[in-house]
């Protein structure tokens, strides 16, 4: 008779069958970290340029300017747009820290709007209700990959004159329904190139913007406020030093000869969960949004429904773990119960914040797997919905 591996039964994967690793790198990376080595510039120049003009055009942007980081990309936007105290800048709370730390950092106000339960993004309805006289820019995050609804965010942003930085931190090479790439739909994007990331040197970020003029001022920004074409003991805006190095660079440009390819593998994979994994009472994927050209995955993220499962997240996600696939919980709390809001003077008082969608997803529902495991093949992914299928068939004898 079957068990469950956490009661002594056969685990449908044996640990003899390990998961895609990450990091993937080859001799690519290793040439070319070894040829900026021995050419003795090591510092912002050829290298971080042509990785710049490479990734607009993978991104479909007209410009990219590069950072130190995500973070430090999101700040340098909301510089560049002139966002600051006395601005209130609407954020998702189902997010990194620094989707809504970088407001707080130029001296504006974070106001959280929920999500929608069903994309894990911004929701465009709660984004309006957040709407005031002081509101000056939307920050929506392309949760997972996924984009949140920028035909709606656009119309707001139109309605009530704002701007729009997109958090594309998990979004390289998802492409909005018109052509343009995550990013440049709004004023302006960022990415991440942290360790986890689908595209990684270690550290690293990037602006994407087909407004050259915004482009320009986050370069600035980027580059000691100098201006373009003009002297290097001439400095113009309080800028700082976010250059990347040619080491990343070199790095950069490896793993992107590699992201088309594995952006396909993940969304072919992607689908066959979501195929499989959406016919197991009680489990929801995030849709893959079909109104993308193409989409990205950061994260496959999933929700539970522990009435219709028959059991809670965390018994699902330790008998999943014993048969072989590790799934994530995700934010074990909504943004805007961190410490660094909760015991902000008011206003705004945080702790009156709150936000159903995000707090069900964090105390109940999301989970995630990461991207790595999407570049496994299609039995792998046969094994994981055989995983879900079969703890579904024993949630009862699980407990909590
Ligand atoms: C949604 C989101 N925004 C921003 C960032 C910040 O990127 P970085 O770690 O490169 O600063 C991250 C990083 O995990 C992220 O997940």
């Amino acid at each position: 008779m079957e068990k469950l591996a956490i009661h002594g039964g056969v685990p449908v994967r044996s640990p003899d069958q390990p998961w895609p690793r990450w990091p993937v790198w080859d001799e690519q990376e290793r040439s070319a970290l070894l040829q900026v080595l021995e050419s003795g510039k090591w510092n912002y120049g050829e290298r971080v340029h042509t990785f710049e003009a490479a990734f607009a055009t993978f991104q479909k942007a007209d410009r990219c300017v590069t950072a130190t980081s995500g973070t430090t990309a999101l700040e340098t936007c909301l510089l560049a747009l002139g966002i600051g105290p006395g601005d209130e800048i609407i954020v998702p709370p189902y997010t990194f820290m620094a989707t809504a730390s970088v407001v707080l950092r130029v001296g504006a106000t974070p106001v959280f709007a929920d999500v929608e339960a069903e994309t894990f993004c911004l929701d465009p309805v709660a984004a309006a209700d957040a709407v005031t006289p002081r509101t000056r820019a939307l920050l929506p995050v392309h949760f997972g990959g996924l984009m949140a609804d920028m035909d709606a965010l656009r119309d707001l942003a139109a309605r009530h004159d704002l701007f729009i930085v997109e958090d594309a931190c998990h979004a390289w090479g998802t492409i909005w329904r018109d052509g343009t790439g995550a990013g440049a739909v709004g004023d302006c994007g960022c990415f991440s190139f942290q360790m986890s990331k689908n595209i990684t040197a270690g550290e690293g970020g990037a602006i994407v913007s087909n407004n050259p003029d915004l482009a320009e001022r986050c370069r600035s920004y980027t580059n000691c406020g100098r201006g373009a074409g003009t002297g290097w003991y001439q400095h113009f805006l309080m800028g700082s030093n976010l250059r990347m190095t040619e080491f990343q660079a070199a790095v950069l440009s490896a793993q992107l000869t590699r992201l088309p390819e594995q952006v396909a593998v993940r969304e072919k994979n992607a689908a066959r969960l979501n195929e499989w994994l959406g016919e197991v009472p009680g489990l929801y994927p995030t849709p893959r949004g079909d109104e993308l050209l193409r989409r990205s995955y950061h994260l496959y993220c999933i929700r539970i429904e522990p009435e219709e499962f028959g059991c809670s997240r965390q018994a699902f996600i330790r008998a999943a773990a014993a048969e072989g696939v590790s799934f994530s919980p995700g934010y074990p709390v909504p943004l805007y119960r961190q410490p660094m809001f909760v015991e902000r003077p008011a206003p705004p008082d945080y702790r009156s914040v709150s936000c159903p969608n995000t707090e069900k997803l964090c105390a109940v529902s999301a989970m995630w797997l990461p991207h790595y495991l999407l570049l496994a093949e299609e039995r792998d992914m046969a094994d994981i919905a055989e995983i879900c299928r079969k703890v579904q068939r024993h949630a009862g004898e699980i407990g909590d």
